[in-house]
């Protein structure tokens, strides 16, 4: 068997164990004679899958009876539309943290909804264009007062920045946790609701995993189709219409090696991966790293070569040596390496080791 060493932002690398695991059990689910794909989700066996895998995360996460666990089709694109929909007021106002491409794309749809609700979007920072990429200091954040929520993103994915620590506001605190959910110490109890698209640290691509106090949920507008209240998920335990049963078993099995591994640990080897590949950019006169130091990812690494026909070479040389899906995001072009938990320190080795002899070779 060979595996690549799969460096793709998402969908990404999923752990070995859980790929395994979906194929020993892909045709006959534990003596059902059938595969999880075709079952019922109205059945028992399907429900046991649902139950366990809301615990699980919730467990990961800290969660209490007050939270939710959604699973929402659409990925983080649809929550950044049904965010707006749901909690900005006719006439109201929220505010947006403009830090890079994706919470752009989040205030883009605030924006269009408050357009429709005569609302207002406050804009709380703006760094979204600076080079070197970065995450608003501390002392810049502009929350404005009595917002009916406050959107931030943790880790700007193309970028490769991450809030260390996150401001405190005088309302509900939303959070796009897309690239770094569960791959740091975090409490997620200071937020009031936060989402991640799947395909990244939770499981396969086809939902986002939506995590809200069912306070906030209970408060949205309900003068919005069914299928876009929170509430409709919160009350039916995202079992109101058909749910992706298959992205969802391979989330709970994916929380289960999470939680095997044990969270100290991989966060600890989340950090020791990024590490070693910094060491080897900030050594280097060749490599150049795209982030402010303060703000490094460490789930997305960001760097330049000196020249871009450079760049190709290196991602085309990487991709031959098996390390794939290199090249940054195509906003930006340069390198970027997505190690997300599921990815192996053995990849970071052979990229670090890769990366050495490619300057000593063209530097
Ligand atoms: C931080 C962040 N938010 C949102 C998205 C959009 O996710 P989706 O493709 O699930 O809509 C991405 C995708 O890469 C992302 O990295």
């Amino acid at each position: 068997m060979a595996r690549a060493y799969n460096f793709s932002a998402g969908p990404a690398v999923l752990p070995l164990e859980v790929l395994q695991e979906a194929q020993k059990e892909l045709v006959d689910y534990k003596g059902t004679g059938m595969s999880v794909m075709e079952m019922s989700h109205r059945g028992k066996d399907y429900d046991a899958i649902h139950q366990e895998a809301i615990a699980t995360f919730k467990e990961l996460c800290g969660l209490g009876d007050d939270w939710a666990v959604c699973f929402i089709q659409g990925g983080a694109s649809m929550q950044f539309a049904m965010i707006p929909m749901n909690f900005l007021p006719r006439g109201g106002a929220a505010d947006y943290a403009r830090e890079g491409t994706w919470s752009g794309k989040a205030l883009k749809e605030g924006q269009k909804v408050a357009a429709l609700r005569g609302a207002t979007v406050n804009v709380s920072c703006d760094c979204a264009k600076d080079i070197p990429t970065r995450m608003p200091k501390a002392d810049e954040w502009k929350w404005s007062e009595g917002a009916a929520y406050y959107h931030l993103c943790s880790n700007e994915t193309i970028a490769g920045a991450e809030l260390k620590e996150f401001p405190k506001v005088g309302g509900p605190l939303i959070c796009d946790m897309s690239s770094d959910i569960l791959s740091c110490e975090r409490d997620y109890n200071a937020f009031d609701m936060f989402y991640a698209g799947a395909q990244k640290n939770l499981g396969p691509s086809g939902m986002a995993v939506v995590a809200i106090r069912k306070s906030l949920a209970e408060k949205g507008n309900p003068d919005i189709p069914t299928m876009l209240q929170y509430r409709t998920y919160v009350d039916e335990n995202s079992l109101f219409n058909t749910p992706p049963t298959w992205g969802i078993y391979v989330f709970g099995e994916t929380m289960k090696w999470v939680k095997k591994m044990g969270k100290e640990n991989l966060f600890k080897l989340n950090a020791e991966k990024a590490k070693k590949i910094y060491d080897v950019i900030d050594a280097s006169g060749f490599y150049r790293g795209t982030a402010v130091k303060e703000f490094r990812s460490n789930m997305n690494v960001t760097w330049r070569l000196p020249t871009e026909e450079l760049e190709a070479q290196f991602v085309k040389e990487a991709a031959a040596a098996g390390m794939k899906s290199l090249k940054g995001h195509r906003s930006v072009g340069g390198i970027r390496a997505s190690i997300y938990n599921a990815f192996p320190m053995a990849g970071v080795d052979c990229l670090v080791d890769f990366m050495k002899e490619f300057e000593r070779k063209n530097g």
